[in-house]
């Protein structure tokens, strides 16, 4: 099995190369987070934003399967699927659910915004889609899973599950769901039980066993992760390459190529910290040239220029074995480009991580020339080139796809050249 995540904090064009790639593999598998994920994809001029539903579901002869690291929202995910409907993919057939998956509940989401109040100045930015409630109620063994569904006593544990909610709900002072809200998920739930249902982790070992090719996807990003991520504000679930055998049930030794996405540069929704963040015109012009604008709440991303030593981290932290870089593009026509290459954390240099990544890192810069290239070069640019080759250096790890636009067909895919 094949990995496929974020390298930096999320949106770094994961779903644009799932699609790309998914044609080499006969399953695609999400292996954690939910919806606030948002994946986009775009071919033949449509775009498509996904945020339960891997990527590999606009690809003939491919299975889609969500995994049970996955938490799911029963509104959100028929809402996918009726987009897809209209889009002429019918994914009755193509598409698994792990029965372990968590279900999302009205409450949760009410739970998220209560939580997020109460946070006052320190809220982590969440997505508001009740996350971080429903991976709590994983671990604090109160959940509800896919897989209850199909007994009896749903019902029970529905209101048994929802009263914890309303107690909690009352010691924030906070509204609980609407009658509505409560009305359309008990309908979507009754719909969702209609969808194949699977033991993923059996799935998966007969799918690897008779030589299928698997390819896990991930969301949000590396640094996003609540273990190794900036947390506080992180995202609930295991983002780095660990959670796709938890988040799938597949071992570790069969873990083949580790596919690390970033961006030429880095963005960042939400609060927390950001060391080559930049708050003016240049940070302006990336986010304008680039649509930094969130898939799932349209929130504007915070730019800022490529930090290597958070993007070595990441091929730490996750054992990637290549990276694609997305979004040269957006930087065609600036004269110079930076790149973090270390910290300065108390006046010592640095190019590790530290544990706090709050005030007081100054990122230390090289400058290099800047390029214009689209995704029908033949060849890229010299200066481009040479970006490609600092950040192989630096992280010691090859760029074997070039990302030169939001198309399908605006990919490059480099040679790999064997590491030394
Ligand atoms: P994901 O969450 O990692 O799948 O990424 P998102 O879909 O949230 O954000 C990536 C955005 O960049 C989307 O709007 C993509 O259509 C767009 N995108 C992806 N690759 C490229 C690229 O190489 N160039 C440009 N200009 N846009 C890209
Ligand atoms: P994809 O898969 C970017 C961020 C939120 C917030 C923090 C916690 O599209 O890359 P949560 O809703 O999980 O409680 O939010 O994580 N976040 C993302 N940022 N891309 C994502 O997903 C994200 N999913 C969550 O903005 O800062
Ligand atoms: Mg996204």
């Amino acid at each position: 099995m094949d990995v496929l995540l974020g390298a930096q904090w999320g949106d770094e064009g994961k779903g644009k190369v799932v699609d790309v790639i998914a044609p080499g593999y006969e399953v695609i598998a999400r292996f954690q987070g939910g919806p606030n994920a948002g994946h986009t994809l775009l071919f033949e001029g449509h775009k498509h934003v996904l945020h339960t539903i891997p990527s590999g579901v606009f690809r003939a002869g491919t299975m889609n399967l969500v995994g049970n690291g996955v938490v799911v929202d029963p509104v959100i995910f028929l809402k996918e699927v009726r987009a897809l409907e209209a889009a002429g993919v019918d994914v009755r057939e193509t598409l698994l659910i792990s029965r372990r998956a968590h279900l999302i509940l009205p409450t949760h989401r009410a739970l998220d915004a209560a939580s997020e109040a109460d946070k006052g100045k320190a809220k982590i930015g969440s997505t508001l889609k009740g996350i971080g409630p429903t991976y709590m109620d994983k671990t604090g063994r109160n959940g509800l899973r896919v897989g209850d569904l199909f007994q009896s006593d749903l019902p029970d544990r529905i209101a048994v599950l929802k009263r914890k909610h309303e107690r909690l709900l009352s010691l924030y002072d906070a509204p609980g769901a609407s009658a509505e809200a409560e009305a359309e998920w008990l309908d979507a739930v009754e719909q969702l039980r209609g969808f194949r249902t699977v033991d993923c982790e059996h799935y998966l070992d007969e799918a690897l066993r008779s030589g299928k090719r698997v390819l896990a996807e991930g969301a949000q990003g590396t640094l996003l992760d609540v273990d190794f991520g900036t947390y506080p504000f992180v995202t609930s679930s295991s983002t780095i390459c660990a959670g796709a055998c938890t988040g799938l049930g597949v071992a570790p030794n069969r873990i083949g190529s580790i596919t690390g996405i970033f961006k030429a540069y880095c963005t960042r929704v939400g609060s927390g910290p950001f060391p080559t963040e930049l708050n003016d015109a240049t940070g302006e012009a990336i986010r304008k040239a680039g649509h930094e604008f969130g898939s799932t709440t349209g929130r504007p991303r915070r730019c800022g220029w490529l930090d290597l030593p958070a993007l070595r981290y990441a091929v730490m932290i996750n054992g990637i074995t290549e990276l694609a870089m997305m979004k040269a593009d957006v930087l065609n026509g600036m004269d110079t480009i930076r790149v973090c290459t270390h910290y300065r954390v108390n006046g010592a240099l640095t190019a590790r991580m530290p544990y706090d990544v709050s005030a007081g890192i100054e990122p230390v810069y090289i400058d290099m020339k800047g390029w214009t290239a689209a995704g029908t070069d033949q060849r890229l640019p010299l200066e481009l080139e040479r970006y490609i080759a600092t950040v192989e250096e630096a992280v010691g790890v090859p760029i074997t796809i070039v990302s030169l636009g939001p198309d399908r067909a605006e990919t490059i895919m480099r040679e790999r050249v064997p590491a030394s």
